[in-house]
């Protein structure tokens, strides 16, 4: 347990797991905020949120701009001690980060960057495999520069993920890629999370990306979380079409925006 300056109480909790590796049946969350409260001089942007992800749950993270997306998510990712505030946040030990931008160090190779603060003497051979993992085997040897965003993108993942994280917080990591590369970068995110199966919140402004990868979509509005809606696989992959539409419709009404046909 680790006391943040502002009141914030942070307790590292390693998640419940079985000796094949998979989360105990009865292990209640991955995730637990509660009454999460920040804000930024006289303003309030976080006014008691309550939240709560299961081990292997992939949570997206709807709201209009400014709502405090990133700013919840800089609370679970322990980078926010600078910020006033209260509340209670529990999250696994193993916690990975990806941003918009991809934040590799320029200096450095692919691979360097891969492995980049890991200690273990099989730090190379697992970034190799989680560079594999991303499709950019053969190419440890490159600097950021010689990749596109995309690729950097995928270089991300890959430190996050070769860190075996049991949280996966991601804020807008696609926002920055063409309509194209986004939807192969959602194939990719949905295959390493069923590979690896951390939990998940992926902050997104697109009610799609949210509905293609999500299990429960979470509207964050006023400070405090709005909706919580649940996706089926059906209406995910849109196996169930109508599902699909009514469910984005109401993502858009919960967002105030009207809602236009595909
Ligand atoms: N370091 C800071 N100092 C002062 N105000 C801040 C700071 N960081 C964020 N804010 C304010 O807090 C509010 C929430 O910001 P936050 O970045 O969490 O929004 P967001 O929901 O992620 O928005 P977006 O969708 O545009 O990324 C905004 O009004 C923002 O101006
Ligand atoms: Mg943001």
């Amino acid at each position: 347990m680790a006391t943040h300056p502002g009141g914030l109480t942070a307790a590292a909790r390693p998640a419940v797991v079985n000796p094949d590796g998979k989360p105990a049946s009865g292990d209640v969350t991955a995730v637990s905020v509660r009454d999460l409260i920040r804000s930024f001089g006289p303003k309030g942007v976080l006014n008691g949120v309550d939240l709560d992800i299961a081990p292997g749950e992939f949570v997206a993270l709807l709201g209009p701009s400014g709502c405090g997306k990133s700013t919840l998510l800089r609370a679970l990712a322990g980078l926010d001690h600078d910020v006033r505030g209260s509340g209670v946040i529990s999250v696994p030990e193993r916690v990975s980060v990806v941003f918009q931008d991809s934040r590799l160090l320029p200096w450095d190779t692919v691979l360097g960057n891969v492995t980049l603060g890991l200690q273990e003497h099989d730090a190379e051979a697992r970034a190799r495999k989680a560079l594999a993992e991303v499709g950019l085997a053969g190419r440890e040897k490159s600097w950021p520069h010689e990749l596109s965003g995309g690729e950097q993108q995928r270089v991300a993942l890959a430190r996050s993920l070769v860190r075996e994280p049991q949280l996966l917080l991601a804020d807008e990591p696609f926002g920055a890629l063409d309509a194209l590369t986004r939807i192969k970068m959602h194939g990719l995110l949905r295959d390493l999370v069923a590979a690896h199966r951390p939990a998940v919140l992926l902050v997104t402004h697109d009610v799609d990306e949210a509905i293609a990868l999500a299990d429960r979509i979470v509207v964050l509005d006023g400070g405090r979380v709005a909706t919580i809606r649940t996706v089926s696989p059906e209406v995910g992959t849109a196996a169930d079409a109508a599902g699909h539409e009514n469910l984005r419709r109401e993502l858009l009404t919960d967002l105030g925006v009207a809602a236009v046909s595909h």
